[in-house]
């Protein structure tokens, strides 16, 4: 089972954006997947659900017991569960971040993610790379970081590619980095140009992720629905639901995921 998270140390940059749509893309693709929100927020759920509805999730199943089928809720895909952050007391929230910096509670959730089958886990991270964050990339196999088009970007990357190698150095399974997936991007714009071209000049172009999220109003409209850009209805989807199912794409062939229906050149669409 893969488990990918989706960090970065900048905040604002489409973390859950991405994580929402991602995970998506790629069940649509047909790959058993498990969306987890582990932003103490719960910005998923306020993503997914414009009423700021409260769900149970990771706070209740870790801290309470809930059992994993309770709170892994049911999508309109098949294939994509959700597990959302919980209803953490206010004064709980830093306690509740502190247990999760050494990633050892984690190891239980995702033996019963194992046991259900899952082929994939996409976790939506708080910015930083402190916390929840650092406890979930000591656990997971991969990080995604999602990266915005601005000058800023360049440095706070470095920091994270840094803290990445350093964990690898303090331990052989930490995550190991598959991607930069370039965000709010706008490639008519000269700033644009010149910050893509300086990440691929400072990381190795195969972490670079070809597909490029453009800056697109769609977002926040599908925000405001509280539905992926994917389940937007009426006239051709908007460009960047297209992206986000390339990027699931390029992220499959990354990560080699390959089941056994997959490993033909052509799948059969009759079964
Ligand atoms: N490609 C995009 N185009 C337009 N707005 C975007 C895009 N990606 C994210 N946003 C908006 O930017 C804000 C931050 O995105 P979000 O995914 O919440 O970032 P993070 O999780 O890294 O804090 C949100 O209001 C979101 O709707
Ligand atoms: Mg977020």
């Amino acid at each position: 089972m893969i488990t990918l998270a989706i960090s970065s140390l900048k905040g604002g940059v489409g973390k859950t954006t991405t994580a929402i749509n991602l995970a998506f893309s790629i069940a649509k693709r047909g790959w058993k997947t498990l969306l987890v929100d582990a932003d103490p927020q719960g910005s998923i759920g306020l993503s997914l659900s414009p009423s700021a509805q409260a769900y149970i999730g990771l706070y209740e199943m870790l801290s309470t017991g809930v059992p994993f089928e309770q709170a892994a809720l049911k999508t309109k895909l098949e294939t994509l569960k959700i597990v959302m952050s919980g209803k953490i007391p206010s004064h709980e929230i830093s306690k509740w971040c502190a247990s999760l910096q050494d990633g050892s509670r984690l190891t239980p959730f995702f033996k019963s993610a194992t046991d259900g089958g899952y082929d994939l886990v996409i976790i939506d991270t708080p910015s930083g790379l402190h916390g929840p964050t650092e406890g979930i990339l000591r656990k997971c196999s991969h990080v995604l970081v999602p990266q915005q088009c601005e000058p800023l970007a360049l440095r706070s990357l470095m920091l994270t590619v840094d803290f990445l190698n350093q964990l690898q150095t303090e331990n052989d399974d930490a995550c190991s980095l598959v991607g930069v997936v370039l965000t709010m991007a706008d490639p008519d714009v000269e700033d644009t140009k010149k910050i893509v071209e300086e990440i691929k000049r400072v990381l190795p172009p195969e972490l670079v992720f070809q597909s490029m999220l453009p800056r697109d109003a769609a977002v926040i409209h599908a925000s405001m629905k509280g539905m992926p850009l994917g389940l937007i209805r009426g006239g051709a989807p908007p460009a960047i639901a297209l992206v986000f199912d390339q990027l699931a794409a390029e992220l499959e062939g990354k990560l080699e995921l390959v089941g056994p229906e997959q490993s033909d050149e052509y799948v059969s669409l009759v079964v």
